[in-house]
């Protein structure tokens, strides 16, 4: 099968459903990869699994080019997609170019993800007439949490389904390839993935998306921190390397490791 590119990914709409997952490293995107995942996103959430801060606010430019190209190393098939981190788009247009364009030129990836709906639209507009394809992101939008004031549901008030159905046509008109959509409730969802020609991904947003991502570490059972109600476990690999750890402790201390069959 030809690897997953933008295109592809927007052709998808109504054919198949488009199966997406984050990944911060190589060994982690090479599994996703051979599970046949079309989407790989080098998540902002870099910041809360693997380097230990509260939000997705203080990762870099630096931290997440290192990572996406560690990801794009791993990939042989499906679209890397990086997440443009906090400030790195928002002060200006050339700003968001100049960063985009370093995904794509020193890191491997093949498209870049930014967050908001209709105001960033000339954003989304200057990136895809510059060669960089962009996976526009809305509803809740994690970059803002210091505005938003918290991890909740959006688009439960009218206005507010309004706007978000706005956000999403102008994201599409703007050029984007797809859209996540992050915690609205599965009507609204729904009117949106109808109303749209290009795809939607759905975190916390229902079954009526036309993709579904989860952040990796959830679904494994490897985060600490709070998992959101829309996470579903599929492994418990958190407890399962505690029970490594405890008992290469004991071995270790009780001399039943190394033993003869790990020597030379
Ligand atoms: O940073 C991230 O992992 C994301 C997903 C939650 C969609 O934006």
């Amino acid at each position: 099968m030809p690897p997953w590119t933008a295109s592809k990914i927007k052709t998808a709409k109504g054919k198949q459903k488009i199966v997406c997952l984050t990944a911060y490293d190589c060994t982690t995107a090479r599994m996703i990869d051979e599970a046949a995942i079309a989407l790989v996103l080098v998540g902002d959430t870099l910041a809360m699994t693997m380097l230990g801060y509260d939000t997705t606010l203080p990762v870099t430019m630096e931290q997440m080019l290192h990572h996406t190209a560690a990801v794009a190393r791993g990939v042989k098939n499906a679209l890397v997609v990086a997440d443009m981190p906090f400030m790195s788009y928002q002060a200006s247009t050339e700003q968001a170019i100049a960063n985009a364009g370093r995904f794509l030129k020193d890191a491997g990836a093949g498209a870049v993800k930014v967050e908001g709906g209709a105001f960033r639209a000339p954003t989304v507009r200057a990136l895809v007439q510059n060669g960089i394809p962009v996976l526009g992101h809305i509803g809740l939008t994690p970059q803002s949490i210091r505005e938003l004031g918290g991890y909740t549901v959006q688009g439960r008030r009218p206005e507010q389904a309004e706007q978000l159905l706005a956000d999403a046509q102008a994201l599409e008109k703007a050029g984007a390839f797809a859209i996540v959509l992050e915690c609205l409730p599965p009507a609204l969802s729904q009117e949106i993935t109808a109303i749209v020609s290009i795809p939607t991904i759905g975190i916390g947003a229902g079954p009526g998306c036309d993709g579904q991502i989860l952040v990796t570490h959830d679904l494994l059972g490897l985060y600490t921190g709070v998992t959101p109600k829309f996470v579903k476990r599929y492994a418990e690999l958190g407890t399962e390397m505690r029970r490594a750890f405890a008992e290469y402790k004991r071995d270790v201390e009780q001399g039943a490791f190394p033993g003869d069959a790990h020597g030379y």
